[in-house]
This record gives C-alpha cells, structure tokens and sequence, in this order.
C-alpha cells in the first residue's frame, strides 16, 4: 500500500493565513479521531509545536495556532482511513480553506512515506516532533513517576536499545534532527520539559 501524495503543491495562496478557529479544529478531531492513544499523541505533538513555537520562533498567538494546527490535525486520518493517511486530510484541509503552509507542514511529516520534503521550520519541526514524542512516550509509561525525573541519559539508552518501541524508526530520528538542523540532545530534553504538560 502506498502513501505517496504525488504531488508538491497544496493549498492555495489565497489562503496564506487562513486558519481552522479551535472550535471547528477541535470538532474535526474528535469526529475523525476515536481512539484515545492516537489522541494523546495528536495533542501532545500539538502542544510541543505550539511551546515551540512560542519559545524559539516567537511567532505571536495566531502563529502558534498555526503550528499548534497542524500537530493536532497531522493524523487526522489515521485511525479511521489509514489507507488514505495524510491524502484524507489533507483533501479537507484544502477544502476549508486552511493555509497553505500548514497543509504542507501535514503532508510532509512522513517523508519517506508520503514523498513530500519537509522544507519549512514549521514542517521540519513536525516531522522531528512526531519521530519522537512517541518513543519518549513510550518510556514515560514504563517509569514510576513518567516525566518526572526523567533524565536526557535515560532516553537515549532507549533510543539505543532497538528493541524499544521498535517501530519508531532510529533513521527516521537521525533524519529528522539532521533536517531540523538541532542536535537530538536538545530535542529530547525539549520534549521531556514539556510533553509531560499534556494531561
Ligand atoms: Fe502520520
Ligand atoms: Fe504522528
């Protein structure tokens, strides 16, 4: 089954700041989005895109929003379409008249999956995030106090044991720092700051 978008452009330029109000990004989610796992995951790549954001980008509220955006939506499609992963939301994203850079931040967050580049910060972040959050997550789970205490060593021991969440593709990790252009060491004690503050 392939992924592939086949395409480069998405949105329409005439867009270009047009978001989804939370309410209707917040609908959209809980109609599309029924599995409480695949949730948790959403929320938490939206949040450390939004503190992001925030804290290194200094993009204003509506520019958070925007990155915000696109880390709660980037699975939209996934639980109940998954044969149409990122098309599917993509598609209505499009016909909602969302921003451009947004859509395209989606559509490029697997790019070994969906054939899109990642090319912005904001599509480079989302593409670093989501290798991530969910190994980190993983191990959040195995430790008595999840994100509290935990510690940078801790992690990466993890990231070298292949065994542990063996899906999570170590590569894809290297990958996605490498595009980012931030040390994974920074990434991860980002994500451990702030991942534990999505309840
Ligand atoms: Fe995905
Ligand atoms: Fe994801």
């Amino acid at each position: 089954m392939s992924l592939l978008l086949n395409r480069n452009q998405f949105g329409y330029l005439a867009n270009k700041g047009k978001v989804l109000t939370r309410e209707e990004a917040n609908s959209l989610f809980e109609d599309w989005v029924l599995n409480p796992r695949l949730q948790l995951h959403m929320k938490q790549v939206a949040h450390l895109m939004k503190k992001w954001a925030a804290l290194f980008e200094h993009l204003d509220e509506t520019g958070q929003w925007q990155w915000e955006m696109a880390g709660l939506l980037h699975d939209a499609d996934w639980d109940q379409w998954p044969e149409m992963h990122c098309k599917k939301i993509i598609e209505e994203l499009e016909q909602r008249n969302a921003d451009p850079e947004i859509i395209h931040a989606i559509a490029s967050h697997g790019p070994n999956h969906f054939g899109v580049e990642p090319i912005t910060k904001m599509d480079k972040m989302l593409f670093a995030f989501d290798e991530l959050s969910g190994l980190i997550h993983a191990y959040s789970l195995m430790r008595p106090g999840g994100y509290n205490g935990m510690e940078l060593k801790g992690v990466k021991k993890r990231i070298k044991e292949k065994s542990f969440a063996a899906n999570v593709s170590r590569d894809e990790i290297d990958d996605a720092c490498r595009r980012a252009g931030i040390p994974l060491d920074d990434l991860v004690s980002f994500i451990i700051t702030h991942q534990g503050e999505v309840v």
